[in-house]
């Protein structure tokens, strides 16, 4: 990475409050959709000031097809759309995005307040697919009860594991998000010693299960995995709950960043068509996959950069090239 990147705020810590947007850009709400992004950091600036202390952040990704018609020039190499994943049983979806917006503070309101500015800027440009309201659960827990988070990198691995040096690309990241909603009843059916067979580990303590006790269709078992000399691929999950009591949603909103996607998608195939084939992720019995989207997340700089004009092509002719003073024009 070089001096000049810097990367977005994907190094965050988790929040008690978080806002995701999912927007697809209309046809003709490229340009708009351009100006808010070289916007954004000014405007999550303005918000933020007005809460000290409160940490807000807005990240902010963009889809494979949207790329070309946003930003313009090469997409970083690992930007695909979402591949959808078809196990045996459960089948992890794509749905539509073109930019995600994933805003983070200790407060509520301030990420409402910059939601509120981010949706005004884009209206009639661009359309809201998705907005998910994710709050604190007691000490970090998901909706399940367990703790969510433990394992993630921190310091120096945390920033190995999400900043791309792709030349290019180099302080960039990729992020998958995935909507889980979960079905309580079955769940909470469940004793808890089964409850921590499922996770891997231990509801009440956190501890995880030792590996005698640990199945080998346990949600830790499948999203932990290995390079070729042994070392560990990580991922940084910065998952909120989210949910409406007097509906009965209960759901878990997965964020996961890393510097290549295909760390996250291997967790995916494991989870989803199972280690090996069949074997699946027992927390998939209890949750379901309503949506699945990858976005590419530039460095502040590139995104800051929009605002500057493209550069004029060089004419052959020797005029500027540029409007009104093309020679042809003036003649
Ligand atoms: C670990 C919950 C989806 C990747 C965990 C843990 C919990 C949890 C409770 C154990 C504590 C921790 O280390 O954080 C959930 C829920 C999900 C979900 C409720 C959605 C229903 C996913 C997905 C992925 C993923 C989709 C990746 C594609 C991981 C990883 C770990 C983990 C890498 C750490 C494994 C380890 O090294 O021990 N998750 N998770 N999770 N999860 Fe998930």
């Amino acid at each position: 990475m070089t001096d000049a990147a810097t990367p977005q705020d994907v190094l965050g810590l988790l929040t008690e409050a978080a806002i995701f947007l999912v927007v697809t850009v209309d046809d003709g709400g490229e340009d708009t959709a351009r100006d808010l992004l070289a916007d954004l950091s000014g405007l999550t600036r303005a918000v933020g000031f007005r809460g000290p202390g409160d940490g807000l952040t807005c990240v902010a990704g963009i889809g494979a097809a949207a790329w070309p018609r946003v930003i313009g020039g090469d997409p970083p190499s690992g930007l695909h759309p979402f591949q959808e994943i078809a196990g045996r049983t459960h089948t992890a979806p794509a749905t539509p995005g073109d930019l995600l917006f994933h805003l983070r503070a200790r407060r509520m309101d301030l990420c409402f307040e910059l939601a509120t500015l981010i949706t005004g800027r884009l209206a009639g440009a661009a359309t809201v697919v998705d907005e998910v309201h994710g709050f604190r659960y007691f000490d970090q827990r998901d909706l399940l009860g367990f703790v969510d988070g433990t394992e993630n990198p921190t310091g120096a691995a945390a920033a190995a594991a999400v900043l791309s040096d792709e030349p290019g690309f180099e302080g960039g990241s990729y992020v998958v998000v995935q909507k889980y909603v979960h079905d309580m009843d079955a769940w909470n059916a469940l004793p808890v010693e089964e409850q921590e067979r499922v996770i891997g580990r231990r509801k009440l303590s956190d501890v995880e299960l030792s590996d005698a006790e640990q199945p080998a269709n346990s949600h830790v078992a499948l999203t932990t995995i290995t390079d070729d000399d042994g070392e560990e691929r990580e991922i940084l999950r910065d998952n909120m709950p989210f949910g409406r009591a007097g509906t009965g949603e209960f759901g878990t909103y997965f964020i996961g960043y890393a510097a290549h996607p295909d760390v996250i998608e291997e967790m995916l195939v494991n989870m989803f068509v199972g280690r090996p084939p069949g074997n699946h992720d027992r927390i998939l019995d209890f949750s379901v996959a309503v949506t699945g989207a990858l976005f590419a997340v530039p460095t502040v700089d590139a995104l800051d950069g929009l605002a500057d004009p493209p550069s004029p092509t060089p004419a052959t002719d020797g005029s500027l090239n540029v409007g009104s003073l093309r020679r042809s024009d003036a003649s």
